[in-house]
């Protein structure tokens, strides 16, 4: 087994306590499903905002009051430009109000239109960007292995209105870069990445940021280095960037005249001050990450039926995502049923992206989904569980002790779902309570096998 890298401190004993019910867990009503407590007495989020450096951010939020200085390019603004800048080795950073406006800025400032080919396997605002500029995003697969936009299908996908092609490094796994640049460069295409998953990523050890015409990343208070609410473009193009400066700000160029149509898209000195000191704390967040993904490998490794999917240690990684992916035939349960089950418990799974851009309803216009099929297959089985500095390894042993406890008695609880009337797949409706048979595997059978008792 692989040892940690990092270590970080345990909660204590009385934290504990607090933050987890009454185990073990033997019977089907114990099953928060069925009315017994849940698992987890506070809601374990994936993505719950990494709140680090109180008192400098305090301090630094005292510097922008008393400069007056709130917004519109202030000393805050530029620092924290600089500092990302710095950290990816690139050589330009326009910071905006959230990545959704840096992505649309971006698409206006290389006068996108047309068709852009993105993967349907992302947040809806990589879409939703560039059909809020009029551009049709045409969803392309991604390959089975990298879960990242599948080259193949992408030069199959383009046409005569193709203007450009958008990869998603997603969960910060990067594109494959090489072979996207040379088919832009084929068809004389421009090359942009949604990087919002990975900052602070490298391909070929060199950080993702400065690769093709420009990448965007996301600071929202959801990533792991936020500002609240935050987003930035950065690119190696001078004239690139000195468009986008023009655009996020009502389209003023430096002699103060408007030749340009813009809009509002800038970052404030608060969020600003935000995503610096965040990203002051970035190497203590990484580590953190770091030891969840080793914790969560540790209890979820020897489940059958469930698997993590690990990022490549030869490249840089942030370690922000735990993706796990469920084998139903193998566990007993799918995906949806552990993530129904999971979310009574309090422990707040998530389906990213389910169901692909290509099955929202703003997609789906006259004609039926394309098929895509690696897109499908992986939707129907991935589960993000929950990371960050407020998941500890004690919280990840409880979750790998529910899901032991699902796929042992797997069959009883099947039925059980079976028989409880009114469920919207991954929406815990009402608990109902009914009369179940002791389950034959109990939590406890589990326990002394635990690095971390339970009582
Ligand atoms: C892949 C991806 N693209 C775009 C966005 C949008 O970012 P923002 O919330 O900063 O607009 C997100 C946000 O979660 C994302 O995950």
């Amino acid at each position: 087994m692989e040892a940690p890298l990092f270590h970080h401190s345990q909660p204590s004993v009385e934290s504990r306590s607090r933050s987890v019910n009454t185990y073990p867990k033997t019977e089907l009503r114990d099953l928060a499903r069925w009315g017994g407590p849940p698992a987890f007495v506070n809601p374990l989020h994936v993505g719950r905002p990494n709140v680090v450096g109180r008192e400098a951010l305090l301090r630094r939020f005292q510097g922008v009051l008393e400069s007056g200085w709130l917004s519109n390019d202030g000393p805050e603004l530029r620092r924290f430009e600089e500092e990302v800048a710095r950290r990816l080795d690139v050589r330009h950073c326009v910071a905006t109000c959230n990545a959704t406006i840096a992505l649309q800025l971006v698409a206006r400032a290389l006068e996108l239109s047309g068709e852009v080919i993105i993967p349907s396997l992302t947040f809806p605002a990589t879409a939703h960007a560039l059909a809020w500029q009029g551009i049709t995003p045409v969803f392309a697969d991604v390959s089975s292995d990298s879960w990242t936009i599948d080259v193949e299908h992408v030069e199959s996908l383009i046409s005569h209105r193709t203007t450009a092609i958008m990869g998603v490094h997603l969960f910060g796994t990067p594109c494959r870069i090489e072979r996207l640049q040379e088919i832009a460069n084929r068809y004389r295409l421009r090359l942009l990445f949604d990087a919002c998953h990975a900052f602070g990523c490298t391909h070929n050890e060199r950080y993702l940021g400065s690769f093709g015409d420009a990448e965007v990343f996301s600071f929202h208070a959801t990533k792991f280095i936020n500002a609240g609410e935050g987003g930035a473009v950065t690119t190696n193009n001078f004239d690139l960037a000195q468009r986008l400066r023009r655009l996020r700000n009502f389209g003023f160029d430096l002699d103060g005249e408007v030749h340009e149509v813009g809009l509002n898209g800038k970052m404030s000195a608060f969020a600003a001050a935000a995503g610096s000191v965040s990203l002051a704390h970035m190497e203590e967040i990484v580590s953190h990450n770091y030891s969840n993904l080793v914790d969560y490998q540790r209890v979820i490794g020897p489940i059958p039926g469930i698997c993590m999917r690990r990022p490549s240690l030869a490249e840089t990684n942030n370690f922000q995502y735990i993706v796990a992916e469920i084998d139903p035939l193998r566990f007993g349960l799918t995906r949806d049923e552990v993530f129904l089950l999971l979310r009574c418990e309090n422990c707040l799974a998530r389906r990213y992206f389910f169901p692909g851009c290509h099955r929202l309803p703003a997609y789906l216009g006259a004609s039926p989904p394309v098929s895509l099929p690696s897109t499908d297959a992986i939707l129907d089985r991935v589960l993000i569980l929950p990371t960050g500095l407020s998941i500890d390894s004690h919280a990840i042993s409880v979750i790998g002790d529910l899901l032991r406890f699902m796929t042992a008695n797997a069959s009883f609880i099947r039925e059980a779902l079976s028989l409880t009337p009114g469920d919207a797949p991954g929406i815990p409706r009402e608990f109902v309570r009914i009369e179940g048979p002791a389950l034959p595997v109990p939590v406890s059978h589990y326990l002394d096998t635990m690095p971390v008792h339970l009582s």
